[in-house]
């Protein structure tokens, strides 16, 4: 159920220039699925906005939730800045996450770019629990690489690109694809809009099915004002337009869904 929570700061460390890992003691780990995300309010009151985050990972007992973000504009930097101890407003748990029953007896492909490489290591890990075998591509601008040792536990084999090619294949996360001849059943994929583009014409070519994560600019991120609206192929049922709302409907979807 959504709700709005204090949650206490277990933890707060820096991984890369600007990326940030915060653990956070809060109810809402319990029920926390791979691809949702939750909303992060800056305690600033000229911030009003929730700042939405992936669930980057949960503790084994359930109690503790890991996000992992960039602190780029003002809300995260602020929020960069608390330290342990310190309380916190969430909203979530938010969003539908990855359908896992879609992807048993599957070899699934995890993309993550940028900052949309945290959610996929959650997915990572429970798909490990299913005994799914996963082949993951992490995509970094340069050599300042994060999470990259965490998936190395959760996935049977990690790769890394960087556009600069500091570190790993040189390009996108595609162009380690095909450097390495990677094949799968299912892509399941987050990062920028021209690296979803990219992965869904890649799996079109190849006749994969894709589930792609949008992180969309958001206000309110409970379905109400419309802010996160997406194009569909298809018309919604209910309102008869071309559209859909990332917060609520989303922000996984069907590749074949989505009009990117
Ligand atoms: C479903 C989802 C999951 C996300 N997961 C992560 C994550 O795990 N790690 C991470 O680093 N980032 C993630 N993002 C992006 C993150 O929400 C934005 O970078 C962040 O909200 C920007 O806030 P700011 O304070 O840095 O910038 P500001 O410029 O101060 O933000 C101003 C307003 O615009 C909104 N906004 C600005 N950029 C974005 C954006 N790209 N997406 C959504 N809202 C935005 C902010 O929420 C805020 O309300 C996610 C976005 C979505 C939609
Ligand atoms: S952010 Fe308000 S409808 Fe999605």
């Amino acid at each position: 159920m959504k709700s709005k929570q204090k949650a206490t700061i277990v933890s707060q460390e820096q991984l890369a220039p600007g990326i940030w890992s915060m653990w956070l003691k809060t109810d809402m780990a319990a029920d926390a699925h791979p691809g949702q995300f939750v909303g992060v309010y800056p305690k600033d009151g000229s911030r009003l906005l929730m700042r939405p985050i992936s669930i980057c990972d949960v503790s084994d007992d359930r109690t503790q939730m890991r996000l992992v973000y960039r602190a780029g504009g003002s809300g995260t930097k602020e929020i960069s800045s608390y330290a342990a101890g310190e309380e916190v407003y969430l909203l979530g748990v938010l969003g539908n996450g990855y359908d896992l029953t879609k992807m048993q007896g599957k070899k699934v492909i995890l993309l993550g770019g940028g900052i949309g490489i945290p959610p996929m290591l959650r997915l990572a890990k429970e798909l490990d629990a299913q005994g799914i075998r996963t082949i993951t591509v992490l995509g970094y601008a340069d050599a300042q690489l994060f999470l990259n040792q965490d998936f190395e536990q959760a996935s049977d084999f990690v790769y890394v690109a960087t556009m600069d090619g500091s570190a790993g294949t040189k390009g996108t996360v595609i162009d380690a694809m095909n450097a390495g001849m990677i094949m799968g059943d299912v892509i399941c994929a987050c990062g920028p809009m021209p690296m979803l583009r990219a992965v869904k014409q890649y799996a079109a070519d190849m006749g994969m099915k894709a589930y792609i994560s949008l992180e969309e600019r958001m206000a309110c991120g409970v379905g109400a004002c419309l802010g996160c609206v997406t194009k569909t192929k298809e018309k919604d049922e209910h309102t008869h337009v071309n559209n859909t709302r990332i917060c609520v409907e989303g922000p996984v979807f069907d590749a074949d869904v989505v009009d990117i």
